[in-house]
């Protein structure tokens, strides 16, 4: 059944307005909040975790394992901020034309280079952000749940991969520091930055 004309506040032909915006906020999504989140997590994604990892990654030398799996999880964060980003402007907001100011937003703490930068503590530090974006994704979740089903299946994606992630991280950390075997139950990625949920890219399965 079409919904009562009286709902509807976009004007025809106005391009100012956006009837994706108006049906979401006619289901109760705080909209602004929700741009908001969107853009500390997208920060976080791409500043603090994207760049940082990007730093820690190429201090594990010497364990190649960890390296590699450093590797997609920095490259799937990238990945989650293009994928979040679109939606961002779809709903009316736009990224900050500042890094410092876009960096200084962000949902998780910098994952700065630990000092000394032993294995253990970057792996600790990897493990730390994997959790703060569980909280941060299932957060935008909650809020867009039985609502804003765009914004929920993005979000959603991303959140599969950030528990792999954390997933990932314990395995690494328990085995590194504590010599004691927790699987993640990891199968590797087809590529690196493979991205299976945030891309609409299958397992690899050859
Ligand atoms: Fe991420
Ligand atoms: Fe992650």
């Amino acid at each position: 059944m079409p919904e009562k004309l009286s709902t509807h506040v976009v004007k025809h032909g106005d391009v100012t307005q956006r009837v994706g915006v108006e049906v979401i906020r006619a289901r109760g999504v705080d909209v602004e909040k929700l741009i908001k989140m969107l853009i500390a997590n997208a920060a976080a994604e791409f500043a603090s975790t994207y760049y940082y990892y990007t730093i820690l990654r190429m201090h594990l030398a010497g364990h190649e394992d960890y390296e590699e799996i450093c590797e997609d999880a920095r490259l799937e964060d990238r990945a989650h901020w293009e994928l979040i980003v679109p939606r961002i402007y779809e709903l009316g907001g736009e990224l900050p034309n500042d890094l410092k100011a876009f960096h200084d937003q962000a949902g998780c703490q910098a994952a700065k280079l630990p000092d000394p930068p032993t294995a253990v503590n970057i792996l600790t530090l990897l493990l730390e952000s994997e959790r703060c974006a569980i909280r941060s994704w299932i957060a935008i979740c909650d809020m867009t749940f039985g609502k804003d089903p765009r914004t929920y299946d993005l979000a959603s994606r991303i959140l599969n991969e950030e528990i792999e992630h954390e997933a990932w991280f314990i395995e690494l950390l328990a085995h590194e520091r504590d010599g004691k075997s927790i699987p993640s139950g990891h199968f590797r990625r087809g590529e690196p930055g493979h991205a299976p949920y945030s891309k609409n890219a299958s397992f690899y399965n050859p």
